[in-house]
């Protein structure tokens, strides 16, 4: 049995300002929800380990399943990690900002590229709006994340991260009125993140 180096993440704290349309309440219950999947992302790499010291053999099923479990607590984290680091700092955003020119030229201007994002928020059902960067391919992909485990573009750095679970609104919106919480979220979202994530992205070697 290979034995490996154990390590735990950290949950991470996020200088929030004062937002419009999302109260204080909703935020605390979200962050909360937030570091519960940081907590069980850490325990399930616990369980693995135990469970793999008292008796791999006997406990292979169970382990089986459990680094297939990993993916929803990982992701879980990491996406509310985008999210909420989106609403960080001094409002800004660069109209002639690189993601700018990359959202222009593929869905026609920048009021086009958030026109789309909140059509794809739309959908019914709950999950995720990912905005990811193909350096590739050199272009934008918005996509509706169901199970945030499950369809997400393989190795694409994530733009931007839009929570359309319930969770994420309830407090302050009833379900017929997930649109002014996609409006609120555009209120509050700080461009210039998404634009720093897309330079950082558009650095990389195309694959
Ligand atoms: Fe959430």
């Amino acid at each position: 049995m290979v034995h490996f180096l154990h390590m735990t993440y950290t949950t991470k704290t996020f200088d929030l300002p004062v937002l419009t349309g999302l109260s204080e309440k909703q935020i605390k219950v979200h962050l909360g929800l937030y570091e519960g999947y940081v907590k069980h992302a850490n325990l399930i790499m616990e369980k693995i380990k135990a469970l793999k010291e008292t008796d791999a053999e006997g406990n292979s099923y169970l382990v089986a399943e459990l680094r297939r479990r990993f993916a929803f607590e990982f992701n879980g984290m990491r996406m509310h990690e985008y999210y909420f680091s989106q609403f960080e700092g001094e409002k800004g955003g660069d109209p002639a900002s690189a993601l700018a020119v990359a959202a222009a030229k593929k869905y026609g201007s920048g009021e086009d590229f958030i026109k789309h994002i909140k059509e794809v928020a739309g959908s019914r059902g709950i999950g995720w709006v990912v905005v990811y960067y193909d350096p590739s391919a050199a272009t934008l992909h918005t996509v509706f994340v169901n199970d945030h485990e499950l369809g997400q573009l393989a190795g694409l750095p994530v733009l931007l991260a839009l929570d359309l679970w319930e969770h994420a609104f309830m407090v302050d919106y009833v379900p017929a009125e997930k649109k002014n919480y996609i409006d609120a979220f555009f209120a509050n979202l700080n461009w210039s993140v998404v634009e720093k994530r897309f330079e950082e992205a558009a650095k990389r070697i195309a694959a």
